[in-house]
């Protein structure tokens, strides 16, 4: 079994990451989209998420772990492309065989890695905060979240930086979905076009979904 000293294993780990990171996106989505539909159905779900102990103290690490192990192995398959390709690709025309998007998962991945900081900042450290450093660790029946998400989207520089961000997830995603599935070895004729399919799809849907809650808590203020 190749190990991480392995192109191949280095491909196949951060493929394993992307895989957890895609599923995280679709739970995430979904939990606040309940904040455009229904108020007591966000603060409820948030509160769930925010005090269940499976999800704070088993999937709130591993999802830490997988966003950091990405980043860190992207920026490794990045360096060792460059050392292997040490002639530009835009002075040796390989325009042609691939396209700007995957040549560029660096600069997408780093605005997302920007934004997550400024993300983390507006939501995760507010909770960690108010939880583990103030001590309400357990102010159960609180309806507190769905008002500190919407103002947070009272700002239009706020909005924008986030809709920038969501764009350029939406064109890391393009390349990125069905590249993870080929680095795990998933091709056939009969799979790989639906694979590419459901990835473009996704990677519209998803940001799409985003925007529109950003987008809904700015012009409902
Ligand atoms: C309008 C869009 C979004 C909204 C309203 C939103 C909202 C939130 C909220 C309320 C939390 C805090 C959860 C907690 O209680 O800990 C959170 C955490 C988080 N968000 Fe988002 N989010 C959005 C988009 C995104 C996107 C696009 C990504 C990834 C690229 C992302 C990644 C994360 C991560 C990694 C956490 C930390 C999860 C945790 O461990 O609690 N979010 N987000």
């Amino acid at each position: 079994m190749a190990g991480f000293s392995s192109s191949i294993g280095r491909k196949y780990a951060m493929a394993l990451s992307a895989f957890f990171l895609l599923v995280f996106l679709v739970m995430h989505l979904f939990t606040n989209m309940l904040s455009v539909f229904s108020v007591n159905g966000f603060n409820q779900a948030s509160y769930f998420m925010g005090y269940n102990p499976f999800i704070q103290y088993l999937m709130q690490p591993i999802l830490i772990f997988a966003v950091f192990f990405h980043f860190i192995m992207g920026f490794i398959l990045e360096a060792k492309n460059n050392k292997a390709r040490p002639v530009k690709y835009d002075v040796n025309g390989a325009a042609a065989n691939s396209s700007w998007m995957s040549r560029n998962m660096i600069i997408s991945g780093l605005v997302i890695l920007a934004f997550l900081g400024l993300h983390m900042y507006d939501f995760w450290f507010h909770e960690i905060n108010h939880k583990y450093i103030q001590g309400n660790i357990d102010d159960i029946g609180t309806d507190r979240f769905w008002i500190e998400l919407h103002e947070k989207f009272a700002d239009p520089i706020k909005v924008v930086i986030y809709v920038v961000a969501f764009i350029l997830l939406g064109l890391h995603l393009a390349h990125g979905f069905q590249s993870a599935f080929q680095s795990v070895g998933a091709r056939h004729p009969k799979y790989t076009p639906f694979i590419k399919a459901f990835g473009t799809w996704y990677s519209i849907l998803i940001p799409a979904g985003f925007i529109l809650i950003a987008i809904y808590h700015f012009v409902t203020q």
